[in-house]
């Protein structure tokens, strides 16, 4: 039927194929029919629709050509040229731009402003790069009038409303443009698979299809990909694996921030961070966001603490906040932005080495913002924002705390101590409870530095600070 907002034309849903086959995710197994329970080793729901390999009748007939191992040394080793979005934010993230060939997927949740960027990043490559929007969610004219909407130069940026796999590559190979996007490729079908566009079998082979392309032909491939509500990214899971390079938009839908992080990437650093206003005008780019997670209290309240965090180049101060309340049944632990299972390993901690007791407790940590944090330097912040409101009584003012805890109630370093402390002081915080392994060399200038090396001793020195 007609999709309701771009009017295309969907496949019907039922076509006879008999070029894909059913083949197990467990064993491998294949099926020419779908069947619930595999043929092969007995698993339920495991069969996937795929396209059938074409038959290769003269594998024997002509011997498969023997390819030639080189000497590593004999290979020139060539950083691979960048192409500039122009969006410095952006580039930051891609580890420097895009390259030539790559296949970057880019996830977040419906509305945060995939297209947006993308739409912003092609405009502006468009004056000296050719460039092509594929738009399978809105009609041209819808794109059309969110680029004038952003003031956007549109007059070299080429867009096509299209669904289809196959007239997408052959456009694509026609067209020869230096960087695509796909937007998005759950809305792609192949007319090799019968399943509706959207299923894993289809965004698996298009988003494969499209990359075979882009390693042939040279051409820049930005695919977007949508997260479902769980959080579970149902389609692009499947594709990371496939691609070079994987971005995914953080920031709370509320907030006015959002974020772009690389979570893989073949030609870059990962966990490198771009870090953007949403203004009328689309995504700007915020140079110097270190004090963005910060939330402004009037004065200091029981279960906030800041940590700096360094994922990627930069040093951000983060705030975590933490409620501990008497629980009814079952204690809740819940995270927003923290590692959950981490969360459980440092409430056993606690008690096993500082003697503070959770367990008749609710607990719930947040990292202000929107912002996730995935390294281990946190857990010093959340032991402490998690003491604090249980005691109800705030930390220290201008305190930032970094560190990680081990199981044996070790506190560990964390890497680029001296960053992190330059950070906090350029930003007016005076005290940092900081593991011994990064008390810096030589004193820093504005802050005073208390190293700990245990849980119990660090729950104490906060005590003492007063
Ligand atoms: P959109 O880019 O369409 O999100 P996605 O492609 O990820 O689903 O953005 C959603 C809406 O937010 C859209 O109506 C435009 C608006 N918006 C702004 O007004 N300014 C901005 O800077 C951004 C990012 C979005
Ligand atoms: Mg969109």
């Amino acid at each position: 039927g007609r999709h309701r907002l771009t009017g295309l034309v969907y496949p019907p849903r039922i076509m006879a194929k008999s070029k894909s086959i059913y083949s197990c995710t467990e064993c491998g197994a294949t099926s020419p029919k779908w069947q619930g329970q595999c043929p092969g080793c007995g698993e339920w729901n495991t069969l996937l629709e795929s396209v059938a390999e074409k038959a290769s009748g003269h594998r024997f007939e002509s011997p498969t050509p023997v390819a030639r191992p080189r000497n590593l040394a004999e290979i020139e080793a060539r950083e691979s040229e960048r192409i500039a979005t122009g969006i410095a934010e952006f580039d930051r993230a891609l580890g420097g731009g895009l390259v030539a060939g790559g296949v970057v997927l880019i996830g977040g949740d419906p509305g945060i402003g995939k297209s947006t960027l993308l739409l912003q990043a092609l405009s502006l490559l468009s004056t000296a790069n050719k460039v092509l929007y594929v738009s399978g969610e809105e009609s041209g004219e819808q794109v059309a009038l969110r680029a004038r909407r952003l003031g956007l130069d549109t007059r070299a940026l080429q867009l096509m409303a299209e669904i289809n796999l196959e007239r997408i590559l052959a456009t694509l190979q026609a067209e020869q443009p230096q960087v695509a996007v796909i937007d998005s490729i759950q809305t792609l079908w192949s007319d090799e698979l019968s399943s509706a566009p959207g299923s894993v079998a289809q965004v698996r082979e298009c988003a494969a299809q499209l990359t075979r392309l882009a390693k042939q032909s040279g051409i820049t491939i930005i695919l977007v990909g949508h997260v479902t509500k769980e959080g579970a990214l149902a389609g692009p899971r499947v594709l990371e694996h496939i691609v070079d390079t994987v971005l995914y938009f953080e920031g709370d839908t509320h907030s006015s921030f959002r974020l772009v992080r690389a979570v893989k990437n073949r030609f870059g650093a990962v966990n490198e961070l771009g870090v953007f206003a949403m203004t009328d005008r689309g995504l700007k780019g915020v140079n110097n966001p270190s004090a963005l997670f910060l939330s402004q209290h009037g004065q200091d309240v029981a279960g906030s603490c800041v940590m700096v965090t360094q994922e990627g180049t930069r040093p951000l101060l983060v705030e975590i906040q933490a409620l501990v309340d008497a629980a009814h049944g079952n204690p809740r632990r819940l995270t927003v932005g923290l590692d959950a299972q981490r969360l459980a390993m440092l409430l056993a901690v606690l008690h096993r080495h500082a003697g503070i007791v959770c367990f008749d407790q609710d607990v719930f940590v947040n990292a202000v913002g929107g912002v996730r944090i995935s390294e281990p330097a946190a857990d010093l912040a959340v032991l402490l924002s998690i003491t604090s409101s249980l005691k109800n009584k705030p930390l220290p003012s201008k305190l930032i705390v970094f560190g990680e805890v081990g199981l044996a109630g070790e506190i560990r370093p964390a890497p680029r101590g001296q960053e992190r402390l330059k950070e906090a002081a350029k930003l007016g915080f005076t005290r940092a409870l900081i593991p011994e392994a990064n008390r810096p060399k030589q004193p820093i200038a504005g802050i005073e530095v208390i190293a700990v090396r245990r849980v119990e001793e660090a729950v104490a020195r906060i005590r003492d600070i007063e």
